[in-house]
Order: structure tokens, then sequence, then C-alpha cells
């Protein structure tokens, strides 16, 4: 009999009354049983993260540091372990599923050297006015009180870890929804928290049902909720609760444009592979995956069989076997949403060069060129192994194409052209741009986050941790400056 996993309440291993399954995308086995906390359990958790709050923000840098790097070293200790536990419940290839672990890894150790360097405090002198004679204001930032992080199930170790790890590193207590397809990463997770000394209270990881979050987002003990997932449930949460801070991780329909400069041999294999990767690592399944290709009109013709070739040489298949590069997308549903969407778009005129085929979970690399404008792949985020190609004439109408999109997360420009850089800085209406490679690049220190219907703030360690403080300025009188 299959065992069930506990959830995490209050730093402590507890069990309701009822469970779900978890199963894999790729051949539907089950992975594990999971235990659903009930109301009053939730209700414990809360108030527990409510109580503590005024004492977690007070604890020192080194326990919070401390608690951190040890979650980074075993997570680095039992990457394989949960490297399989990702590629079951996601159905991400191994490879890629290694790879999250290892970003994990750096989440946890980049918070555990902001939670040593954070809130330094600022000075100001404040007898630049007369008013201000003998007064200096220093500024430090605090909590806001505890956080309700809702995450996906696209990269359910790392996006978690970019809700729990600023969390704990700004001495903000965290109650943590993972998604309900992918909980298993997150209470692993949990393992290497509760080795801490951590405060009971400062983290619980509850898989609550869907259905059951309004009271949740409601409560008026979590004024701030971080939230990952889709543009229609992001914003419905944040007009839910508009005097809430709400951090929006929404969706993206990233770009990658290709300029004229960029036109040798080299140049346009390096794109073409890096656009058939990053269109269809984890099935397209990412906000930053290449979902559109811009390339103007100089090179277009020399680069379109190059990405055709490379999107038919990604090898899809089982996510257990190491020369996999697409595996399944999350469910069949989702597949066939997909399937949907590019069918449509053949209905409507587009040319289909490669992919085009569903196989239950699975969807192949797909190319679309001459999409037509109304198509509901043209403006909405696929989230599957697709890219459209479309071409442009010059620099000017490839970044007008780009921001012709309610979305934008990040955008990707392969020139050589440090003047045309700045210019997409300038002009691209998105929260990143990668100068020389695809939009899915993202460093988890930095900033993340969108522009226009993408989303809210800012993930990336310190910049999560902006978000779930605020200033609080104290001001010293009678000082001899
Ligand atoms: C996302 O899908 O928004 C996350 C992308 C990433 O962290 O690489």
């Amino acid at each position: 009999m299959t065992s069930i996993h506990a959830f995490w309440l209050a730093g402590r291993q507890a069990t309701g009354e009822e469970s779900f399954d978890v199963t894999a995308p790729w051949d539907g086995g089950l992975v594990g049983k999971v235990s659903v906390p009930t109301a009053d359990q939730v209700e414990e958790a809360v108030a527990a993260a409510y109580a503590v709050r005024d004492e977690f923000a007070a604890t020192p840098a080194h326990v919070r540091a401390a608690a951190l790097d040890h979650v980074s070293r075993r997570l680095a200790e039992r990457t394989e372990e949960i490297a399989r536990l990702i590629r079951a419940e996601n159905g991400k290839p191994i490879k890629w599923a290694r790879g999250e672990v290892g970003r994990a890894i750096s989440v946890f150790r980049f918070a555990a050297e902001e939670a040593r360097r954070f809130n330094g405090g600022e000075a100001q002198r404040l007898d630049t006015e007369a008013g201000g004679q003998g007064r200096l204001a220093l500024t430090r930032r605090f909590p806001k009180g505890v956080v309700l992080g809702i995450a996906p199930f696209n990269f359910p170790l790392n996006l978690v870890s970019h809700k729990v790890a600023p969390a704990i590193a700004a001495g903000a207590p965290i109650i943590l929804k993972p998604a309900p397809a992918t909980p298993l990463s997150a209470l692993l997770l949990g393992e290497l928290l509760a080795e801490t000394d951590l405060p009971a209270g400062s983290w619980s990881i509850l898989p609550v049902p869907n259905e059951a979050m309004p009271p949740l987002v409601q409560d008026q003990r979590l004024p701030v909720i971080s939230f990952t997932g889709s543009e229609k449930v992001g914003y419905a949460i944040m007009d839910s609760v508009p005097r809430k801070h709400c951090t929006l991780e929404l969706g993206g329909n990233g770009a990658a444009v290709v300029l004229a400069d960029w036109a040798s041999d080299e140049d346009l294999d390096r794109a073409a592979n890096r656009i058939a990767t990053f269109s269809n690592y984890q099935g397209g399944q990412s906000c930053i995956s290449v979902q559109r290709v811009i390339a103007d009109a100089a090179v277009y013709d020399r680069l379109l069989p190059r990405i055709v070739a490379a999107v038919e040489a990604q090898v899809s298949g089982d996510p257990s076997d190491e020369r996999t590069d697409v595996g399944p997308l999350i469910s069949e549903d989702a597949a066939r949403r997909v399937e949907s969407w590019v069918d449509e778009a053949v209905r409507g005129g587009a040319q289909l060069l490669a992919g085009g085929k569903r196989e239950g979970t699975s969807y192949a690399p797909t190319v679309l060129t001459d999409v037509p404008a109304d198509a509901t792949i043209a403006h909405e985020e696929v989230f599957g192994p697709v890219l459209t190609v479309q071409r442009v004439a010059g620099e000017e109408a490839a970044f007008a194409a780009v921001n012709d999109s309610k979305y934008g997360l990040q955008a990707g420009v392969f020139t050589h052209d440090v003047q045309a850089a700045f210019r997409a800085h300038r002009a691209l209406e998105v929260g990143g741009v990668v100068i020389g490679d695809v939009p899915s690049y993202r460093a988890d220190q930095m900033p993340y986050g969108g522009a226009k219907q993408s989303g809210v703030g800012r993930e990336g360690v310190r910049f999560a941790m902006d978000d779930y403080t605020y200033e609080r300025v104290l001001i010293l009188t009678g000082l001899a400056l």
C-alpha cells in the first residue's frame, strides 16, 4: 500500500482526513498520495504564523542565514533523489530536473547571503533644511507580515524556493501552497526546513485544494500574497483583495528577435539551436520559453530551415531517459488545448513546418509560420512546445512586433550591435531583455517579473525580499551631526 505524504503545519508533519493522488504525466502511474489539511489545520497554521511574526522578524540574521545555508547544502546532497521526484510528478526530463535542483541550491544560498547583508540600514542627514537641524534619519526594512505563497506546477521546487527562501531571509513567516499537480517536491523541501532551528510557525507547506483557497486569500493575517500562475487566476486574486500587497508572476509569450547583423552561419546556427532548445524545454511550460521568433527579412530565409531542423532534432520521449529533451505536458487536457490552438491556426492559414501531433499527454515540438493575427496562438500564452516564426523588415518593425502583445515578461535579441542592444532595452515593454540569447535566460538572483499583463512585482531573491518588506524610518533628534 502507498503511504500518504504528510504536509507541514507550523514546521511539523501532520495529516488531515482526506488525501489525493499525484500521478506521473508520462505514464499515469501513481507517484504519491498527499494528505489534505482540514480547515481547522489551515487555521492552526495561519494562527501560528501570525503569532510568531514579531519573534521571527527579530531573529538574528545569522540564525536565518544558517538555516538557508543548511537547506542549500541538503538540496545539493539529495540532488539526484529530488530530481527524480520532480521528473516523476512533473514529467520534466531528468536533465532539466537536475538543472532545477541546481537552481534551487543557488536560490537558498543567495538567500543566506542576502539575509546577512539585508537591512544594514541607510542613514540620511536631515539638516539640509533649517527645520531638520540636529536630526538624522535611519531607514530599515521590516516585514509587512505573513506571506501567502502560491506556487505553480512548472518548476515545483525552484518556484517554491523563490517564495520560501526570500521570506525566511527577510524574517517573514510564510504559508506555502504548492500546485495540486506537483506538491511532492515542496513537501520534500519541508523535510530540509524541518532540520533547521527556524521557529515553529515561521513556515508551513499546505497542499490546500484550489477551491479551498478563497478564505486564505481573504485572511487579513496574511497581508502579502506572492502568486505564480495564470493571468486569469492571478488577477482574480488581486481583484478580490485590492488592499493587500500582491506579487503576480503571470504569463508570457516570449519573443526571440533575430536582427540583420546576426548573419554568419555560426550566428544563425547558434540562434536556431537556442530557439529550438528553449521553445521546447519542459515541454514549453515556462513563462519565458520561446513562443515567437521575429526575424529580420535579411536573415529569415537562412534562419527558418535551421530552426526547423533544430526543432526536429529535439528528442521527445520518456523523461527518465538521459537523452530526452522534451517530455510530456502536465496533463492530457493541457496537450489537447495546445493541439486545438495549433489546429485552429492551421485552419486559419498557418503553415505547419514541424510537429503538430499529439499522443496522450505529449505534443510534438512544432513550428508554424504565417499565423493569422486572430489565431489564439498569435496572442495568448501557449505553454507548450510550439513556436511561430514571423518575418519583419528592420529593427523598428521587430521591436514593434515584440510589443504587439498583452504580455511583457522577457525578450531575447540576437544582435552584436551594442547600440541596438540599448535601443532594445529602451523600446521593449518587458521585464527583461536578453542580448545575444533567447528570452528564457534567467539568473535566480536578478530581478524577474513582468510588464503589462505579465504581472506586478519582482522575484529574484533580494527583489522578493524588498516586496515582502517595507521601509520604516527612525528619526533621531538633537544630534551633533
Ligand atoms: C516561469 O515560468 O516564470 C519561471 C521561469 C524560470 O524560472 O526559469
